[in-house]
């Protein structure tokens, strides 16, 4: 069986108040448009039409990576007249498979119930029970039960607007019919639109039976008019997915106070994470490993028993086993650190590897640095990395000692086995087990006096 899906994205979104167009505001940083699609990329023989108008570039731009064919609508006439411009694209034996692409959470089992329940005999629709529908089309049964037609709130009799089933909009239906129905469509409504949800009416003329099925959640079939929507959609994902992490052995000390934009590619056991955590990009994140409050991670590997304190900032970073980051430190892209590193508060590290058992406590820039194992970093050490226009390289070898406060002007060499001297300057390379130092010679004046407050 071949399927072809339909995503609609063409309407404007008016009270989102942007000029973003509505199917690029995003869930856990990706566009609205964007879940859609993933969700149904993964069914099997399908091929993707998406439908878009309003801002037709602006989304086809942004998305333009995606495997699916872009149909444009130029007017938006109605939902039924979107599903017409793909028309002459769905082959007879297809099952055409119908999506909102402001609707984003809704899931594939719910997707592939409706394809199953299709045949040249029925369509499926996907309905829900609303405690309040207004807005929504309405199911309108017959006294069997059987679905007879959908009807539009702004159709709708007092009576029928007292139905809670509602349309999702979502629906699966045979190519042939769909195709036939699509062609008998007129705008004659209080809307003057070309409603999509006619079809139904013509299916049962047709004597094809109306298959409804609900989804398992209401939050499923849940649509994007507005921000506080697109808020609400927000949390049920983050607590879908907070969910998920705890049933794989991760401990969140509050669930709603924890935010993935993005996956996890290793997820080890016995993970704790405190409040306010974001995770983003693509992260791993190995055994025994505690994070710290208000600390957001991206693109980063973190390897077993690795401790991040609060407040910390990290960005591409890889940081070795048993590793001890934080509070207040950042990482910033390419920081390379092997295992049982310190690095404590207020430090900031970027473009740098760190060899084993190095330690930077306190107070410190880090940057363009190669840095053996067992160097210990004073507090407030600085290199120096750029000169105003260009950036060059600090190396420290294993086992040196700088003093804090120093400078280490690059490009420059600390030997092996180095002491540099509290408070130095150091721009010259500093021989191996040698101390070196640079600061002005100590000097106390012994009949010196404090001035005295001047008579006025
Ligand atoms: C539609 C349904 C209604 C259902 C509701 C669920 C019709 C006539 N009505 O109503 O029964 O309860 O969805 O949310 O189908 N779109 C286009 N081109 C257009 C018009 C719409 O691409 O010309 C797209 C929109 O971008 C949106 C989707 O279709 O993704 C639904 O459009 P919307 O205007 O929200 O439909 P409603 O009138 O709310
Ligand atoms: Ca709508």
């Amino acid at each position: 069986m071949k399927i072809t899906t339909i995503i609609l994205a063409a309407g404007k979104g008016t009270r989102m108040c942007s000029d973003i167009p509505k199917v690029l505001h995003k869930i856990s940083n990706r566009p609205l448009l964007h879940h859609v699609y993933d969700m149904s990329n993964q069914l099997e023989n399908n091929s993707i039409k998406i439908v878009v108008g309003h801002a037709a570039d602006q989304v086809t731009d942004a998305l333009k990576h995606f495997k699916a064919d872009w149909v444009e609508q130029k007017q938006q006439l109605g939902t039924g007249h979107a599903v017409q411009q793909v028309s002459d694209q769905i082959a007879d034996s297809d099952t055409v498979l119908i999506l909102y692409g402001d609707v984003p959470l809704l899931k594939l089992a719910t997707v592939k119930l409706l394809i199953n329940n299709v045949n040249d005999r029925s369509l499926a629709l996907l309905t829900v029970d609303l405690a309040n529908p207004a807005g929504y089309g309405r199911i309108v049964r017959d006294a069997s039960g059987q679905v007879i037609k959908i009807v539009e709130e702004k159709d709708a009799t007092a009576i029928e607007k007292q139905i809670n089933e509602v349309n999702t909009g979502i629906m699966a239906v045979q190519g042939k019919q769909l195709k036939k129905w699509l062609g008998s469509l007129n705008n004659s409504n209080v809307q003057g639109e070309y409603y999509l949800t006619d079809i139904i009416e013509m299916a049962v003329g047709d004597q094809v039976q109306i298959i409804t099925s609900q989804p398992e959640t209401e939050d499923e079939v849940l649509g994007v008019n507005n921000r506080i929507q697109l808020s609400h959609l927000e949390r049920v994902y983050q607590r879908e997915q907070a969910y998920s992490l705890m049933e794989q052995g991760v401990t969140l000390k509050d669930p709603m106070r924890f935010d993935q934009r993005g996956t996890i590619e290793n997820l080890g056991q016995d993970i704790e994470i405190d409040i306010n955590v974001i995770l983003e990009g693509k992260n791993s994140i190995g055994n025994n490993v505690k994070i710290g409050a208000n600390t957001s991670i991206k693109n980063s590997a973190i390897g077993d028993n690795v401790e991040i304190l609060a407040n910390c900032v990290i960005e591409n970073a890889v940081i070795g086993q048993g590793s001890r980051i934080g509070p207040f430190a950042r990482l910033r892209p390419e920081s390379v650190l092997a295992n049982n590193v310190h690095i404590g508060n207020f430090v900031e590290i970027k473009k740098s590897s760190i060899a084993s058992g190095s330690k930077i406590n306190h107070l410190s820039y880090i940057g363009d640095t190669t840095m053996g194992s067992n160097v210990n970093i004073g507090a407030g050490t600085i290199t120096c990395n750029y000169d105003g226009v260009n950036k060059f390289r600090t190396v420290i070898e294993d086992g040196a000692f700088i003093g804090s406060d120093s400078q280490l002007v690059a490009p420059v060499t600390i030997g092996k086995n180095a002491t540099i001297g509290a408070g130095s300057t150091i721009t010259k390379d500093s021989p191996a087990d040698q101390l070196t130092l640079s600061r002005a010679k100590q000097t106390s004046l012994a009949g010196w006096q404090r001035p005295v407050k001047m008579e006025k």
